[in-house]
């Protein structure tokens, strides 16, 4: 996949019908979405669970967009075999989640994926200036991980604006994640970010059966954050 900054919206499948993620991941792309979010959650470095390697692999044959697996995971680096395996085409993985993060990333890209380093919202963006040139994405938590639908951490915008002047021309992408909506959208895409994650705001009022309704959540964050960017 070729880089650019343009507004990519990636619905987090957290906010899915988990009974039915082969229709709602479909439904998704059929609806305008750009990448497929992951949330994988261990317990342990959050306080909840959703799935592993099987499920991933049983995700695979239906995302035809970008499989962006986002692990919330502690320690990583014994189960990245097993999402290469499982067909993730990016990996990002928590700062926090270790005392190795640099080889946790150089595994990542070994493994054939592209890597991702997460910043929790307590943690300092200088976190990642050692790691940048060995990363494809940042993601910026707009809130603290493990749940849905928590309300968007303002004091994040500055972290992002100092992580776009961190990347300069490189060709990384700044994802934020968490209580991403229209009124959000344009404050993270006008501070920096071009990859969204949105789980609740996309799923809400929709269903596998009335699909529409994701298309239309869809676009109006991408309006949103496309509008701050044409206003800047
Ligand atoms: C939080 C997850 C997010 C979350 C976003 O731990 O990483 O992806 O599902 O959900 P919303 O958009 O509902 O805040
Ligand atoms: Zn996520």
């Amino acid at each position: 996949m070729s880089f650019d900054r343009s507004i990519k919206i990636a619905p987090s499948i957290l906010s899915a019908d988990f009974a039915d993620f082969g229709r709602e991941i479909q439904a998704i792309e059929a609806q305008g979405a750009d990448w497929v979010h992951i949330d994988v959650m261990d317990g342990h470095f959050v306080p909840n669970l959703t799935f592993g390697p099987p499920a991933v692999r049983a995700f695979r044959p239906h995302v035809t967009t970008f499989m962006d697996v986002h692990l919330m995971i502690a320690p990583v680096d014994p189960y990245i075999d097993a999402y290469a395996e499982a067909g993730a085409d990016m990996l990002t993985a928590h700062v926090e989640a270790g005392p190795h993060i640099h080889r946790t990333l150089q595994a990542i890209r070994g493994a054939g994926m592209k890597a991702g380093v997460a910043l929790n919202p307590g943690t300092p963006v200088e976190t990642v200036e050692p790691l940048i040139d060995m990363v494809d994405m940042v993601l910026v938590m707009t809130v603290n991980p493990g749940f849905g639908g928590q309300k968007f951490i303002h004091s994040q915008l500055e972290k992002i604006r100092r992580v776009r002047s961190m990347i300069g021309d490189r060709p990384i992408h700044i994802q934020i994640d968490g209580g991403c909506d229209p009124s959000t959208a344009p404050l993270v895409a006008e501070a920096g970010a071009d990859v969204l994650v949105a789980g609740s705001a996309v799923f809400k009022d929709g269903s596998v059966d009335s699909p529409s309704v994701y298309g239309a959540n869809i676009r109006a964050i991408r309006a949103a954050a496309e509008g701050a960017r044409d206003a800047a």
